[in-house]
Order: structure tokens, then sequence, then C-alpha cells
């Protein structure tokens, strides 16, 4: 924990703005739980013609977490966006998760990020004095991360929306794609899983404040503590756990990459009562939807219960770094996260695909109990 709740603790409202309406209610899906399926995407983005550029060294079709364009000095630039609905009614902590969750591709792509601009979806049927403290939890988080806000847009809608567009820099001797781990490596994830659940139950009026405050801890958590703890270490390969579940991005890293991940299920962080409200069904659409278009590229052992299965396919907002490198170097970022407070785990292996076993070769992710 960095303490942001506290810092921000005198700026905020309370969760309910003059006119009386609760953030979350004006919402359908919340969070990272609002991207569209992956299924939908991967197809309008097939259908887009390719632009090349020999600088663009990373771009949309890699299922990377930034584009990556080629400064010629040895840097990069990385340019990312997120934006959402409100998770949240404290309309100053949905800022610093929004802000949050977009800053994190740059540090997934092992950049900093530089240069953030707003991006503001609001409603009229909201007092302004809610939109102020929307930017001010996000500049809060900019602040944090080092990154200027430098502008913005902002347009009338009956949802309201947030989040940023960041640009930063990053080394390209240091960057980290997704596509790039070795077999043998360990997987670390910095984070507990459990917010699109939590948030979920929380909604329906099943899980409390404190129960609640879990996810949004974790969610206001800056991944510039995991990319910290990175310095020095041989990571090879590296991406946020976001929308698509812990299951859709270590498949994509693992298809991108060539091989298979090995998941102990029994090694995953997880959040507190996260398999209790998965197991009372307060799951957001969006883990269906991760279920159903990552699911066939999964080979869960029959062991694994259902609601931790739930967890592993749930959608995550501001969630933490899922980072490949070397099993030693592994130990010693988990030992880093720990001390730092992050409940970081090695949550599995990457293996080559001949060494995956019998009738898994469809698999990029085996789950292990
Ligand atoms: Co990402
Ligand atoms: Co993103």
């Amino acid at each position: 924990m960095t303490g942001p709740t506290g810092s921000g603790k005198g700026k905020r409202g309370g969760t309910m703005d003059m006119t009386g309406v609760r953030l979350t209610e004006l919402v359908e899906a919340a969070g990272c739980a609002a991207k569209m399926s992956p299924g939908a995407l991967a197809k309008v983005l097939g259908e887009l013609p390719r632009l090349e550029d020999e600088r663009l060294l990373v771009g949309f079709d890699a299922s990377d977490d930034a584009c990556v364009y080629d400064l010629g000095d040895g840097r990069g630039l990385v340019a990312t966006t997120d934006f959402f609905p409100p998770m949240v009614d404290d309309p100053f902590l949905f800022g610093q998760i929004a802000a949050t969750n977009a800053l994190s591709d740059v540090w997934a792509m092992g950049g900093v990020p530089t240069l953030a601009l707003n991006l503001l979806c609001f409603p009229n049927c909201l007092g302004i004095e809610v939109a102020g403290q929307i930017l001010a939890g996000g500049a809060d988080k900019c602040r944090e991360a080092g990154c200027i806000v430098a502008g913005g847009h902002s347009i009338n809608d009956h949802e309201p929306k947030f989040g940023l567009a960041v640009s930063g820099f990053v080394d390209l001797s240091q960057l980290l794609a997704n596509g790039t781990a070795r077999v043998g490596d360990a997987l670390v994830l910095t984070k507990a899983l459990g917010t699109g659940i939590l948030t979920t139950a929380h909604k329906a009026g099943l899980l409390d404040d404190a129960g609640l405050k879990v996810a949004t801890d974790s969610m206001i958590t800056l991944n510039k503590v995991g990319a910290q703890a990175l310095r020095g270490l041989d990571a090879h390969a590296c991406t946020d756990v976001t929308g698509f579940s812990l299951m859709g991005h270590a498949c994509e890293m693992a298809e991108a990459s060539d091989l298979v991940i090995e998941v102990e299920a029994g090694e995953v962080p997880l959040m507190a009562q996260a398999r209790d409200m998965a197991r009372m069904g307060l799951i957001p659409a969006g883990a269906y939807r991760n279920r159903d278009f990552f699911g066939p590229r999964v080979c869960m052992a029959k062991g694994v219960p259902l609601d931790l299965s739930d967890v592993l396919f749930d959608p995550q907002t501001s969630g933490g770094l899922l980072v490949a490198l070397p099993e030693r170097d592994a130990r010693q970022l988990v030992g880093r996260l720990r001390e730092a407070g992050q409940p970081a785990a090695v949550i599995g292996h990457a293996c080559g695909l001949s060494g995956a076993g019998e009738g898994t070769d469809r698999c990029s992710v085996r789950v292990l109990c």
C-alpha cells in the first residue's frame, strides 16, 4: 500500500453528490469489465488496414499493452489510452483508479509515463463538483506517478466515464513486450485477483465497504511499484492483467511467446472474499465473455474449484503486472514487492510447446491444482 487513500481523504466528497445520484447506478458494466468482448474486438481489429512503418516497433497487431515508436536515439515513445465507467461511488476514488489503470500500460512496456491527457464523459444529471472530484483523483495519481497532466477532452454522455491518454518514454534496451517470455521462466503476478467480482458484489449490496476496500486499495496502487522492483532484474516479458483476466493475458503472453504457461492455481494471490462472492454468483458479465473466448485455450485441471476458476477469468481493473523472468530473479522480485506490501507471488512457469504433455497441444495456459 502506498497510502494514497489517506492522502486523498481531505479532498474527497461523500459517496453522493448534491443531486443524490450514485455514480455506479448510472452504469451498466464497470471498470475494465466494460471492455468490448475480446472476440468482437479481434474481429474488428483484424479487418482494419495495416499501416506499416519501420519505426513502429510495437503496433496493435501484437496484442501488447501500448504502442512503441522508435525515436531513433535509443529511446521509444510509448503511447496508450484507457477509460471506463465507474466501479465505485466516490468520484475522487474513481478518478484515482482510472488514472492508475491508464498509466499502467506504460510501465508494462518497461517505460516511464511522462504526459497524460484527461478523457472525461459526463452526464448533465450530476453536479459539476463531481467532475472536479474525478479529475482531482486522476491528477493525484499522475502526481504520484511523476506524470504531467497536460490537457484533455470532455463530452456529455448519459454514462460517466473517465481515463487518460498517456505518453511516456522507454529505453529501447529495456523494452518489455508480452511476447518474449522464454521456456523455463517463472511467472510473477504482482497484485491479487478479484476486483471485478468484489466491485460487482458491492454494487449488489452483498459486500461491505471494508470488503470493497481490499479491491480499491489494490486498484490505486501504481504499477510503478512493480516496475521499480524490476530494476536490475532480467525480465524477459511483461504485461499488466486487466479486462481480459489473468487467463486471457496469460494466453496472450503464451501465444505471442510461442510457449505454454503453466499456472499453479493454489499459488495465485486472491483478494479476501473473492471466492466467496464468486460462489454466490456475483460474477461480472466480462468474466463469462473471457471464459467463452479464452476458455478453449485454457486447460483447467479437474480439481480446480469453479469459484477459483471464476476468479482466474475475472476481468481486473488496474490489475498487477505479469512478469516472465528467470526463477532466481522471480524470487527476488517477489521478495522486494512483499517488502513494499504487495501480495506478489510466483504463480507458474513457462514451458515448451512439446514438453507440455499429452493432449494439451491446443492449450496456451494449463492450470494445475
Ligand atoms: Co495492458
Ligand atoms: Co490498456
